[in-house]
């Protein structure tokens, strides 16, 4: 395949790049917002309504190489079980401050292996949580399941705690490829998980999986992409390998010279992209892939589709509470992030406070450019008409902004009337894109990732 030698030359391949599942980045966080903050944006949330609540489970069975999430392996249980009591805690200092009234449009649980939980575990912290807030009708509460940490005990307390969305790991499929990422997990594993979570009823199914992996080639991801589909998910997940070994210390057990180039990294997006279309997905913002019936795919074709923590959501509660350790909440007031380190985390949660550390409280335009950069996420499209009448902005002002876009990236955007547009040719350099309005970048980063 042949690409447009300005996707290269504008940075496409930074992996510096951020994806943007919030504004301002995690990063940009300050010592600005505390536990006191948190509380008091807590305390402000309106009685009656509706928020979303993640909860973090920062542990790991065993470490995938490959993996660049924050999260700790564990061979024993204790751990995990001293976590749970810690949840229980953080909850009920939760429910101190909620308002009345309030239920949840979204559960979620991530990590590491939330299915780490024992079975007894699992259903003490969803009736914990339902004690904080029910659910809400139609809400949705999801969970991440690493199939080689599921069983049925596991799957029935999930379902039977009211689980309607499960999120698996596949990543790859070859076996070649599964062992240079330090991360086995056979087909037949994979497809016995998916049969034992729909049997009891969970009907909706996501699965993530990785372009740009070691020894990855066309005819490779086809066949991985190609065994996915015969399980039918709902929604796909195909992220780009994020290759930081600097910064990931077990992803130095991958050799740097097995990765595929950037050409092919573009090239297996490509590849498991068409598959995706042509078994009748739709294709959601810079990598996902929906079933139209999806709910997903749904709020995307109504322009409903958000972004937060998670990646894509069709959920719109201006309210995220995250509990655990490094979770992030988000407010209408601003983000508020929890103590990275498990142990500092635990440690404030057993003394009776928030661990909420650092965070960031919007002022001037950050809400603006936050939906401007969220708009090109889920849409590739900002439409002046929203913008003017939901923030304090001007015409003039937002002309000024897309003509600074326009300046780097001149007609790999489009600026008319109606708003600032991505054409399908300029799409992998979204990222790179929505960095143009991002306020915080330094424009010595901007610069080195632009040429
Ligand atoms: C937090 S993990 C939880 C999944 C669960 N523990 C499992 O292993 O199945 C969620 C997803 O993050 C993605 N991920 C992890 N490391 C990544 C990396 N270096 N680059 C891109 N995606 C990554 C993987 O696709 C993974 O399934
Ligand atoms: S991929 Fe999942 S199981 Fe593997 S280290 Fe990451 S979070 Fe843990």
């Amino acid at each position: 395949m042949t690409h447009d030698p300005q996707l290269a030359r504008l940075g496409l391949f930074d992996a510096r790049v951020p994806r943007y599942t919030s504004y301002p980045t995690a990063p940009h966080f300050g010592a600005s917002v505390d536990a006191g903050d948190f509380t008091s944006w807590i305390e402000a949330v309106p009685e009656g309504s509706q928020i979303s609540l993640y909860v973090h489970v920062p542990f790991c069975r065993r470490l995938c190489w490959f993996c660049a999430c924050r999260t700790q392996g564990t061979t024993s249980n204790d751990p995990v079980n001293a976590y749970v009591e810690m949840l229980l805690l953080e909850l009920a200092m939760l429910a101190r401050h909620l308002p009345r009234g309030v239920s949840l449009s979204r559960l979620h649980w991530g990590g590491g292996t939330p299915t780490l939980l024992d079975p007894e575990r699992m259903t003490r912290l969803a009736e914990a949580i339902f004690r904080v807030a029910p659910m809400a009708a139609e809400g949705e509460f999801s969970v991440e399941i690493d199939p080689n940490e599921i069983d049925d005990p596991r799957l029935d307390a999930l379902a039977a705690a009211g689980m309607n969305r499960a999120s698996i790991g596949v990543q790859d499929f070859d076996p070649m490829i599964q062992k240079a990422i330090g991360r086995e997990q056979s087909y037949e594993l994979t497809r016995d998980v998916v049969e034992r979570i729909r049997a009891r009823g969970i009907a909706s199914l996501n699965a993530d999986i990785l372009y740009g992996l070691p020894h990855q080639t066309g005819p490779r991801i086809a066949d991985s992409v190609q065994k996915l589909l015969t399980l039918s998910p709902d929604r796909v997940a195909l992220y780009g390998y994020a290759h930081v070994p600097w910064m990931s210390r077990r992803q130095q057990m991958i050799p740097s010279d097995t990765m595929p180039t950037p050409q092919e990294r573009l090239d297996l997006f490509e590849t498991a992209r068409q598959l995706f279309l042509w078994d009748g997905y739709r294709e959601i913002g810079i990598d996902h892939f929906a079933r139209p019936e999806d709910r997903m795919a749904r709020a995307h074709a109504a322009g409903r589709l958000r972004r937060n923590f998670q990646g894509y959501t069709d959920d719109t509660s201006p309210v995220l509470i995250g509990i655990g350790a490094s979770s992030i909440s988000r407010f209408p007031q601003g983000f508020a992030q929890n103590a990275a380190a498990t142990a500092a985390h635990v440690k404030a949660i057993r003394e009776g406070r928030f661990s909420v550390h650092k965070g960031h409280r919007f002022s001037g335009e950050d809400t603006l450019r936050a939906r401007i950069i969220e708009a090109l996420m889920c849409d590739f499209a900002v439409r002046r008409e929203e913008l003017l009448a939901n923030y304090a902005t001007t015409d003039a002002r937002l002309d000024e902004l897309f003509a600074a876009a326009q300046a780097t990236f001149g007609e790999m955007v489009r600026v008319t009337d109606e708003g600032f547009f991505i054409p399908e040719k300029a799409r992998p350099l979204t990222r790179m894109i929505a960095r143009a309005f991002d306020a915080y970048d330094s424009a010595q980063a901007r610069h080195s990732a632009a040429i």
